[in-house]
C-alpha cells in the first residue's frame, strides 16, 4: 500500500498535523507500506486564475504547468494507492494552501459537459487518477469542540461523493497545542496521556495499510478529548446567566488553546 498524504499546515515539520502524519507513516512503514508526506507549505502553488486556459486545449495545460510545484505535486497524488487530506484549522475551515491546492486539480480535466457520479450526482468531469482515489482526511485544531471542524469534515464528505472517491476514514486533532504541549511537558500523567494518543495515530497508519481503513478502537484513542471539562461546567455553559461568571473562571484558568512555537 502505498499512501501519500498532503500536509496543508503553513508550520511544516515544526506543527501538530506533522506530528501526527509522522507517527501515521512509521505505523504505515512498520506494516510494510510506503509513506510519503508532502508538505505543500514547501512547494510554490500558485491559486488557479479561473482563466480556463486549462479548458482551450487538448492537453488541458494549466497557465502555471513548469511555472510552480503543483504538477510535482499531482505525481505523488498518481503514484499513491490512498491519499490523505490533512489539514489545521485556519478560522473554522482547511487552511487555504490545501484548499488552494485542491483547486488547482481543475485544470486536469473538461469541466464542459455534466455527467452523473456513480452516486448519483450531477457534476462535470475530473481527473480521477488524483480526486477518484480513496482518501482519509486528518483535521487539527487548538479549540476544544466539535463544531470548530465541522465545515472541514463536511468538506470532505461532499468532495467524496462528487468524485466518488471512498472517503475511508476520518481523524481529527482538537486541543492540539494542549496535546503537544503535554507531550513535551513536565506533567507526567498529561504526558502518559498524550503518548497513547500519539501510539494511536502509529496504530492508525497500521490500520491503513492492513485494513484500509482506521478501526473503531484506534480511532477513539486517536480522538480522545485532551481538555477535559468539569460536567457541572459544561452544563453552566448553556444557561446564559452563569455565563459571566464563567467566562471570568475560564480566562483565568486559561489551559493552552493557542497554539505555541
Ligand atoms: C490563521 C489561523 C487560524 C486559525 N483558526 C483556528 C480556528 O478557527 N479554530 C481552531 O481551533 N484553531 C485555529 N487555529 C489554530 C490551528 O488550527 C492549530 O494551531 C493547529 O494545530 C495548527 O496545525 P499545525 O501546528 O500543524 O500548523 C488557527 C491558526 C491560524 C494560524
Amino acid at each position: 500500500m502505498h499512501i501519500c498524504a498532503l500536509n496543508g499546515s503553513l508550520r511544516g515539520s515544526r506543527g501538530a498535523t506533522h506530528k501526527i502524519l509522522q507517527s501515521m507513516g512509521m505505523g504505515v512503514t512498520a506494516s510494510g507500506g510506503i509513506w510519503d508526506e508532502v508538505h505543500l507549505s514547501e512547494h510554490k502553488i500558485e491559486s488557479c486564475r479561473a482563466c480556463n486556459h486549462c479548458q482551450n486545449t487538448k492537453t488541458y495545460k494549466c497557465v502555471f504547468d513548469g511555472r510552480d510545484d503543483a504538477a510535482k505535486v499531482f505525481k505523488h497524488m498518481v503514484d499513491a494507492d490512498l491519499l490523505v487530506y490533512a489539514s489545521p484549522v485556519y478560522v473554522f475551515g482547511m487552511s487555504s494552501l490545501l484548499k488552494r491546492f485542491i483547486e488547482r486539480i481543475y485544470s486536469r480535466a473538461p469541466i464542459e459537459g455534466a455527467l452523473l457520479t456513480k452516486s448519483g450526482l450531477f457534476f462535470h468531469a475530473t481527473d480521477r487518477s488524483l480526486t477518484g482515489k480513496p482518501f482519509m482526511s486528518v483535521v487539527v485544531c487548538d479549540n476544544m469542540e466539535n463544531l470548530t471542524v465541522r465545515n472541514t469534515k463536511e468538506y470532505f464528505r461532499v468532495f467524496s461523493r462528487f468524485m466518488d472517491a471512498p472517503h475511508v476514514a476520518h481523524l481529527e486533532r482538537r486541543s492540539a497545542a494542549a496535546w503537544m504541549a503535554a507531550l513535551g511537558g513536565t506533567d507526567e500523567k498529561a504526558q502518559l496521556r498524550a503518548e497513547k494518543v500519539l501510539t494511536a495515530y502509529v496504530q492508525a497508519g497500521q490500520d491503513l495499510v492492513i485494513k484500509g481503513s482506521i478501526s473503531k478502537g484506534t480511532k477513539r484513542v486517536a480522538e480522545q478529548k485532551f481538555v477535559q471539562v468539569p460536567f457541572l461546567v459544561r452544563l453552566a455553559r448553556h444557561i446564559p446567566v452563569f455565563r459571566p461568571a464563567l467566562d471570568a473562571e475560564v480566562r483565568k484558568r486559561s489551559v493552552v488553546m493557542i497554539g505555541t512555537e
